[in-house]
């Protein structure tokens, strides 16, 4: 597995925000959208939608899904799961840990699940 990246804490992203973790930060081509949900969960995506040129940072989170700002197809933030149109091809995910009081991102590789703050 490739190596993590050392984020933040997961006290640094609000609930219900994300940040966006850019190619000189991260070492991946992309930019990546770390989202914190409401319920303490940590996910993380590709930063730009899979319909056109959007960040999915910028977008509206509500539960586990993520709402486009530009066109408003949303996507499972656990998955990448397109949910609903324009957008036809699902998002790719990146796992996230949380450990030792950090956030650690793996771009790259698939995530399987929520990481959570208190496991
Ligand atoms: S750019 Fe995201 S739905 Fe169109």
């Amino acid at each position: 597995m490739r190596e993590g990246i050392d984020v933040c804490g997961p006290d640094e992203i609000e609930e219900g925000t994300a940040r966006v973790i850019e190619p000189e930060e991260s070492g991946f081509d992309e930019s990546i959208a770390l989202f914190h949900t409401e319920t303490g969960c940590f996910f993380a995506l590709d930063d730009r939608c899979t319909h056109e040129d959007a960040s999915l940072a910028e977008g509206w989170i509500e539960g586990e899904t993520v709402e486009c700002p530009l066109h408003s197809s949303s996507f499972s933030l656990r998955t990448g799961k397109v949910l609903c149109l324009p957008a036809t091809r699902d998002a790719r995910t990146h796992r996230v840990e949380v450990a030792g009081g950090r956030v650690v991102l793996y771009p790259g590789v698939d995530a399987d699940g929520a990481a959570r703050a208190n496991e």
